[in-house]
């Protein structure tokens, strides 16, 4: 089976050879760090090893409840905010066929609790009204306000059509083991629960029940998700070669580049089925790194959707970018151009060409383009868009994280940044216990 690369033929003319043997030499330290669970927030490595971890029983847990959702609900509603609720959308838009919306005979996946829009909440509380639908909530802590205020009106609703027994059939609580007001409520309620494991934090968690139910409740098969997971794991935990292992190598070269001066990162996709993967890595980045006044930002376009938005600041603007290149070599079906008579369009110089050919020279001129105008360009060479390759990217992206953050020095595991503006809003709000913290903001109003 094909392996996922990472090319740098377009980044190395940038990076001054003494800079990035000294990355290699710092990744390597750093994946040392990470796997003698001695680093910063080393409480919060269990998804190291969550792969080897998951059980035949769990996956069959899951899957089970998922084909009773599917049975007697149109809908399911993922209620979730951050990593309670990216990586299943990520996941489920990556693989699914978008226009399954359109079809009757599936369960779709629609989400709430990742905002507090009220135009959002009537909206989908009017469309539900008069469908069959269950409700997956899911948050860690238990406390985060935007799941929370989604899953009490939704639970309103669900209590409105089918009663208090017929409630208690159609919600799935993800949440801590012992802690929290989800939890509280679920035993209280007798909620079906699924647990997240202490140690794994929320943007790491997509591998457990957070990402797995509603997943496979889009019809992904968790399996093999699971068994990319697992593979890329002994990849990436045999390889000790610093340029060969690829999370080190993908680390040393993205810190080689920011140390060169290029400060944000974008996640280049050339496929709209990949737009929440982004929003994922994004969030898996940014949470991580950005800590200390330090860290790369992360963006991402869709291209070459974006080439016609975004271009020409990437091509022509402030030089402070760089890319990584997310390609799949094989798409799952491809289509052949055909002639037409007259060539009123003139593209019968591509008949009979594949579509995913046409769009591998847009890619190519793009990155020649791109590197062309100061922005150094990595490629992530991936075989397929697919269950197996997905979970390996996946696991992937969170190792290569993890030994990124330890390259600069910061801890990749927590966010206490997330929670300024928590207390400011419960402070607003009159939260008990945040009397101080208003007196401090209304001062800053006048
Ligand atoms: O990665 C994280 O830890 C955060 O993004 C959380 O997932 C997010 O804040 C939601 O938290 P919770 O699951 O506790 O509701």
């Amino acid at each position: 089976m094909k392996e996922i690369e990472l090319l740098t033929r377009f980044a190395h003319n940038f990076l001054d050879s003494k800079i990035l043997a000294d990355c290699y030499q710092s990744s390597e330290k750093a994946y040392n760090t990470l796997l003698s669970k001695k680093g910063a927030g080393s409480d919060y490595l269990g998804w190291i090893d969550l792969p080897t971890q998951i059980k035949k029983e769990d996956i069959q847990r899951i899957q089970s409840i998922a084909e009773r959702i599917q049975k007697n609900s149109e809908y399911l509603v993922v209620i979730g905010i951050g990593g309670s609720y990216l990586g299943a959308r990520a996941v489920i838009e990556a693989l699914s066929n978008p226009f399954d919306q359109y079809k009757a005979n599936k369960t779709k996946i629609i989400y709430a609790g990742h905002q507090l829009d009220p135009d959002y909440h009537n909206s989908i509380l009017d469309f539900l009204k008069d469908k069959d639908f269950s409700v997956n909530v899911i948050s860690k802590s238990g406390t985060t306000t935007e799941p929370a205020v989604a899953f009490r009106l939704l639970i309103d609703l669900l209590e409105k059509k089918y009663g208090k027994d017929g409630t208690k059939q159609r919600v799935f609580a993800t949440t801590d083991s012992a802690k929290g007001a989800l939890k509280k409520f679920s035993d209280e309620y007798g909620f079906e629960t699924f647990v997240i494991p202490d140690d794994v934090g929320g943007r790491y968690s997509v591998l457990t029940p957070v990402g797995l139910l509603p997943i496979a409740v889009a019809g992904v098969d968790i399996g093999l998700l699971v068994e990319g997971s697992v593979t890329m794991r002994d990849q990436l935990l045999n390889e000790k070669n610093p340029k060969e292992n690829l999370a080190t190598r993908y680390a040393a070269f993205r810190n080689a580049i920011y140390q060169s001066g290029k400060k944000v990162e974008i996640l280049v996709n050339y496929n709209p089925a990949f737009h929440y993967f982004s929003e994922w890595w994004k969030q898996l980045y940014g949470e991580s790194e950005g800590k200390g006044k330090k860290g790369i930002f992360p963006a991402s376009v869709d291209l070459t959707t974006d080439l016609h938005s975004m271009g020409q600041y990437i091509q022509d603007g402030e030089r402070m970018l760089f890319e990584t290149v997310v390609t799949f070599s094989q798409p799952n079906k491809d289509i052949v151009l055909d002639e037409r008579d007259g060539d009123l369009d003139g593209l019968n110089y591509l008949k009979g060409k594949n579509l995913s050919w046409v769009g591998s020279k847009a890619t190519l001129g793009t990155l020649v383009a791109h590197t062309d105008g100061g922005v150094p360009c990595l490629e992530l060479v991936v075989p397929r868009l697919d269950p197996i390759n997905l979970g390996k990217l996946i696991y992937f992206f969170e190792f290569a994280c993890g030994v990124s953050g330890y390259m600069l020095g910061v801890n990749p595991f927590d966010q206490p940044g997330v929670e300024d503006y928590k207390n400011n809003m419960f402070a607003l709000l009159g939260k008990k216990g945040y009397e101080s913290k208003k007196a401090e903001i209304e001062k800053k109003l006048v």
